[in-house]
């Protein structure tokens, strides 16, 4: 009696504790998951039958060169590196190091039917490892953000990130936006449908876009389009969202189906013809991983009585900060929960001196949440950020420069490390001591419990002397 008891008071923990976001997120990435980065794991990648050159776009350097020149091993090849490099043994380690939240970052092409397969090329198979990863996240109470990392068409020039190194960046159009929005009525979909995706709490929408807003035209429609699409589909799940109401009865239990008839029939400010559209294209692709997937809540969702008493998911963006010349505000597009995402890297110039001192001075006078929060971004956290230098770091230095980050954005809602592992080999050399957590951790630079440091006063001399306004 008293054991179902202890056992029904967890559930019922667990399940809160997961809804919205973690009061402080201690965080790390899972990059080069399912999105691979070759930089990350270089022999690895040259084990795979990868390239590596100086200019990423000119040889076998990404997911897309890779798929093109291996059609007929590709999938085998990833699924083995995706079994492999995020582990049950990992999560372990993330458990007992207290971290409470992964990004995931994800390329559109783990929705496979988004991929046109005569000019792109992708593995296939990714949604059954992002399930396995997310059921053994869920077990261990890892809350999940799902982060749009790898956009259709490319959203930033000449990085691995984006799954292809090109200069031909086509995200900023009405296509690409397009599929980006069936992307994001799918993923919501699941989440809240499929009991594996119990952990996510946000959808993130595009992860770093160019940063001259000029470049990203009708970006700020895209980003009103992507809060509608996930409220839609809430509403249509009949999960009560803050400020906002379905105009009709949904009448079937199979979601598909509801899914067609509000898209086709509400006329909520919700429901413009960009956000109508980009549901009704998905529903035939959520049909097909309902039936492959075996995911059977998607023909018979449990209506009103389960989903009352859901949470909608934080919808998420890089802060209006991440971009300059006139950006559009993701402020203006919150319907319901919202968070922002910042990132910052000194190791590539342009943010501070190269070196201690300067480092030190910046990070310690980091006003940046103050920054967003009188635009409206708030909360904000840091969704990337690592120990890696301009120049030759101390051990010494390193503590105090993991010490004065954490503390920094925990000013904020928290923080993300990129990344939670690089490969350890002798190709990789030194890598994995600024860019890994494992390894951080592990050489004591980063403390055993996340939310202490090694010292609270390592600002204290760095801080600019109040002046009296
Ligand atoms: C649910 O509706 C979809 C159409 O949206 C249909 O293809 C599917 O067969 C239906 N599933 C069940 C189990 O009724
Ligand atoms: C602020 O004032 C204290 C005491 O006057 C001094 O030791 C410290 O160096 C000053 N900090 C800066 C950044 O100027």
């Amino acid at each position: 009696m008293k054991s179902i008891f202890a056992l029904l008071t967890l559930l019922i923990s667990l399940q809160s504790s997961l809804a919205g976001i973690p009061d402080k997120i201690y965080g790390v990435n899972l990059g080069s998951w399912l999105v691979l980065e070759a930089w990350m794991l270089p022999q690895g990648w040259l084990d795979m039958g990868g390239q590596q050159c100086n200019d990423c776009s000119q040889c076998i350097a990404t997911e897309f060169a890779f798929a093109q020149a291996y059609p007929k091993t590709v999938d085998e090849i990833f699924d083995k590196h995706w079994s492999t490099w995020f582990t049950q043994d990992d999560v372990n380690q993330l458990k007992s190091l207290g971290i409470n939240t992964v990004r995931i970052p994800l390329g559109y092409w783990i929705v496979e039917a988004l991929v046109d397969r005569k000019t792109e090329f992708f593995p296939r198979g990714g949604i059954r490892q992002l399930i396995r990863g997310l059921k053994q996240l869920r077990d261990a109470g890892i809350a999940a953000i799902l982060d749009h990392h790898a956009l259709p068409g490319v959203q930033t020039p000449g990085q691995m990130f984006t799954g292809r190194c090109t200069s031909d960046v086509e995200f900023y159009t009405e296509a690409n936006y397009h599929r980006a929005l069936v992307w994001t009525a799918g993923m919501t979909a699941l989440t809240h449908l499929d009991p594996d995706f119990s952990s996510v709490f946000a959808i993130e929408a595009v992860n770093e876009p160019i940063m001259d807003a000029s470049q990203t035209p009708n970006y700020g429609d895209f980003q009103k389009n992507f809060v509608k699409v996930v409220r839609a589909v809430e509403l249509t799940l009949g999960i009560p969202v803050p400020g906002v109401q379905l105009d009709m009865k949904v009448q079937t239990k199979n979601f598909t189906s509801a899914l067609t008839s509000v898209a086709s029939t509400s006329t909520s400010d919700i429901f413009n013809a960009e956000v109508k559209s980009a549901l009704l294209a998905s529903v035939p692709i959520l049909v097909e991983l309902g039936f492959e997937l075996s995911i059977g809540s998607i023909f018979s969702f449990n209506l009103a009585t389960a989903n009352s008493q859901r949470e909608p998911l934080v919808t998420n963006f890089m802060d209006i900060n991440w971009q300059h010349n006139n950006p559009a505000n993701p402020a203006n597009a919150a319907i319901g929960p919202q968070g922002y995402d910042n990132h910052l890297y000194y190791s590539f110039g342009g943010v501070a001196d190269p070196n201690p001192e300067a480092y030190l001075t910046s990070i310690c006078n980091l006003n940046r949440v103050q920054n967003d929060a009188a635009l409206g971004n708030s909360p904000l956290w840091f969704g990337e950020w690592g120990l890696p230098t301009q120049f030759s770091a101390t051990d010494d230095f390193l503590n105090k420069w993991a010490d004065a980050q954490k503390l920094a954005y925990s000013q904020g809602r928290g923080w993300i490390f990129w990344n939670f592992k690089t490969e350890i080999s002798d190709l990789a050399g030194d890598l994995s001591r600024q860019w890994s957590y494992f390894d951080g951790v592990k050489r004591g630079y980063l403390t055993k419990d996340p939310s202490q440091v090694h010292d609270p006063h390592v600002c204290d001399s760095y801080r600019a002397n109040a002046t009296a306004t």
